[in-house]
């Protein structure tokens, strides 16, 4: 058996046995094969974790760094691109690029929104951004990598952003505004066109974060599911993220970032040629981006087409819906606001939920929480339809618990995000 002993072995070992040692590397982790898991991944079905597997490895060598060298990725990219554009009705200018994930994206849309406005004659440093207080950290990590300051608005009861405050929030040293299409901690979407209206107001940058909805919120929408416009059909939007290994169903390491014009674009890219080994201009952070997962995204988007992402919306959509439903009916249990997409948060009203949560841990689930206020929390995939049934009676078990005070909040394990 190869085990980890923190020094490189002297003889190198069989694939068999460095399989067999991988397998059992992940005897610990959580369950996502099995659908116990609604946090961090989606599973769609073999059928198509086996497509994205196989595309990524037939790409895994190639590097999107060197375009010239491979017009496959270039092509790829163009193509995931356009798919993305389409469906989120980008304008004939409207740009994008692949990135490796959600934070990547929002991180080069607020340096395109920070350099564009230094390029009109701003003062950016300590710049602000304004968000709901739902927006997701990576604004954050934006703001402190690029020396921004990030406003975060209370949301409103409906746990959507507050757009009259955010207005108040606004002040000379603004920049850019978000909305969430859904925002991560309760899966509803922000109301954008009353965002866009106050960006172009301010004449303010209108980012739309929809790393969770981008490739899931236009087909919920094909099958008949009522949601406010979200994307560039909103004039005041600038910006948007999409991830593909979210609900694109791609393998890890995909997101999109979109510009409504090549000029914002160009903000995004760093270009430079002071150095012995010529030229280089790169679009994302990256330098070296990993061929295997632009083939994954692309391999998946062409396999499912819209139909099978509108079969897979459908059934995420159903079991969002049955699950609230279930939950909303235990007596002392309550869903929060009203998120149509695949994602949802609870709340009990006379038991610790992160008791509740660590109850239900034990019996192989886990899932996201929520602080504000105290919650559980799920992102739902195709493959919890066939749980759901037992996921609720284990929810009523896992209450009974620690009504009783058979079970407490965990040990040491304060529940987090990350
Ligand atoms: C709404 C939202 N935005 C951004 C991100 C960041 O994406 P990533 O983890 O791919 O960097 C996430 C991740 O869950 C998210 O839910």
């Amino acid at each position: 058996m190869v085990e980890s002993t923190g020094s490189l072995p002297q003889q190198g070992s069989s694939w068999e046995e460095i399989r067999e040692a991988l397998e059992s590397a992940g005897r610990d982790d959580v369950d996502w094969r099995d659908a116990r898991t609604a946090v961090y991944v989606f599973n769609p079905g073999d059928d198509v974790m086996q497509v994205a597997k196989q595309a990524y490895g037939m790409y895994q060598s190639e590097n999107g760094l060197g375009m010239a060298a491979f017009p496959s990725i270039r092509e790829m990219e163009a193509d995931v691109v356009s798919c993305g554009l389409r469906l989120l009705n980008g304008p004939d200018e409207a740009v994008g690029n692949m990135t490796s994930g959600g934070t990547e994206s929002i991180i080069l849309a607020v340096k395109a929104c920070r350099d564009s406005a230094r390029a009109a004659g701003r003062d950016v440093l300590g710049a602000r951004i304004v968000v709901p207080r739902s927006a997701h950290p990576a604004f954050d990590k934006a703001a402190a990598y690029l020396s921004l300051e990030v406003v975060r608005v209370p949301v409103a009861e409906d746990f959507t952003a507050d757009v009259a405050a955010m207005d108040r929030a606004i002040d000379d040293r603004t920049i850019m505004l978000v909305g969430s299409a859904p925002c991560f901690p309760y899966g509803v979407v922000d109301a954008i066109p009353e965002l866009g209206r106050l960006a172009e107001a301010h004449d303010l940058w209108l980012h739309v974060d929809a790393c969770v909805g981008g490739y899931f919120a236009p087909f919920a929408r094909m099958n008949g599911v009522e949601l406010p416009d979200f994307d560039f059909s909103i004039p005041g939007v600038n910006s948007m993220s999409a991830d593909l290994h979210k609900y694109g169903y791609a393998a890890k390491g995909a997101s999109t970032v979109f510009h409504r014009t090549a000029e914002q674009r160009d903000f995004q890219s760093f270009v430079f040629d002071d150095w012995p080994a010529g030229g280089m201009s790169t679009p994302t952070v990256a330098g070296t981006r990993p061929g295997g997962a632009f083939a994954s995204a692309w391999a998946v988007m062409h396999y499912l087409g819209v139909e099978g992402y509108r079969e897979k919306a459908k059934r995420v959509c159903d079991t969002r819906e049955k699950l609230m439903r279930a939950i909303d009916a235990i007596p002392g249990l309550h869903t929060f606001g009203d998120p149509r997409l695949g994602l949802f948060a609870y709340g009990a009203d006379d038991a610790n939920v992160f008791a509740i949560w660590g109850a239900l841990k034990a019996k192989g689930w886990f899932t996201g929480v929520i602080t504000e206020p105290q919650g559980i929390q799920l992102m739902l995939s195709p493959a919890h339809a066939e749980v759901a049934d037992e996921y609720v009676s284990d929810l009523e078990q896992a209450l009974e618990q620690v009504r009783g005070g058979t079970v407490g909040v965990p040990e040491g394990e304060k529940p987090r995000y990350a």
